[in-house]
């Protein structure tokens, strides 16, 4: 597109973004990321000791952080986060769906109600509200931007050993093609990533239930290795650029080919 400008080499000069589950993990390198790129961010998630923690080493490498305790199971504090990103900083140009949380492993006919309905509000619900959200502020200031959906590979087949963390983030690839479709007309642009096995507490969490996991998962990995966080925070950055400018509604696997 010869029209399209860049403002100089970072992919996110000028743009403030909002991106939840920021605490640690892929969040946390998302906030480093973001802001070596150029941006402005809000972090959300509810440990304000690791949200305090990574904003100080924003700030620190001559960044620009504010963070918010949020909990991604309450719609109104999400709508909250969203606003508050727009009334400290002015705007919402792009943001980062990106908390979330594993279920207990294991087989579905052992997963208890309370446990679904909490993976469904945290990985699927929020999503949908954080979205709706972000339209909003995002038409009420930047005029145009961008979200990226944290989804998984865990989400593209059969997963009997986290089967509702995987129908609620292919609810998530979903949602993300719907909102393509409905905002593409006031370019809005909607994706999701789709990351494999990456070096966070998560992962840490999993392997406790399954031992002999991070071995299992790195070698059906083509590459051979885990993702360290920032790799998948690398694929959001540019999908959440001006660079991905025609891509939208996708579902982008960041998986060492994993899933190839
Ligand atoms: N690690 C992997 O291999 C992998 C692979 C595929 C997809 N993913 C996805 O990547 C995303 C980030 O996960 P991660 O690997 O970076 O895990 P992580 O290190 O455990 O980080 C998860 C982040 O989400 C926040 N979070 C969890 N529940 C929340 C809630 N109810 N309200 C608000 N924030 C909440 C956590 O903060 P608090 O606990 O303080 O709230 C934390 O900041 C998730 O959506 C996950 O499904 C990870």
């Amino acid at each position: 597109m010869s029209t399209t400008t860049f403002p100089g080499a970072a992919l996110l000069t000028g743009k403030v973004a909002f991106i939840s589950g920021a605490g640690r993990g892929i969040g946390a390198a998302a906030a480093r990321v973001f802001t070596r790129e150029g941006a402005r961010v809000l972090l959300a998630a509810r440990t304000e000791s690791e949200l305090k923690a990574t904003a100080e080493d924003v700030r620190a490498a001559g960044g620009e952080a504010e963070y918010l305790v949020c909990d991604l199971a309450d719609t109104a504090a999400v709508r909250a986060a969203i606003e508050q990103t727009v009334s400290r900083f002015g705007r919402l140009d792009i943001a980062f769906n990106n908390g979330g949380t594993i279920q207990r492993p294991g087989p579905m006919d052992g997963v208890e109600e309370s446990e679904f309905d909490r993976i469904y509000q945290v990985n699927l619900k929020s999503v949908w509200t954080a979205m709706t959200a972000e339209v909003a502020a995002i038409r009420a200031t930047a005029g145009t931007g961008a979200i990226v959906n944290n989804s998984s590979i865990g989400s593209l087949r059969a997963n009997p050993e986290l089967p509702i963390y995987a129908a609620m983030k292919r609810g998530v690839n979903s949602l993300t093609a719907s909102a393509a479709a409905t905002y593409g007309p006031e370019a809005i642009r909607v994706n999701a990533i789709a990351p494999g096995n990456t070096r966070t507490e998560m992962i840490r969490a999993w392997e406790e239930n399954s031992p002999g996991l991070r071995t299992r998962l790195e070698s059906l990995t083509p590459l051979g290795r885990s993702a360290d966080p920032e790799e998948i925070a690398q694929a959001a950055a540019w999908l959440l650029s001006d660079r991905a400018s025609f891509v939208t509604g996708t579902v982008l696997r960041v998986d060492g080919g994993a899933r190839a």
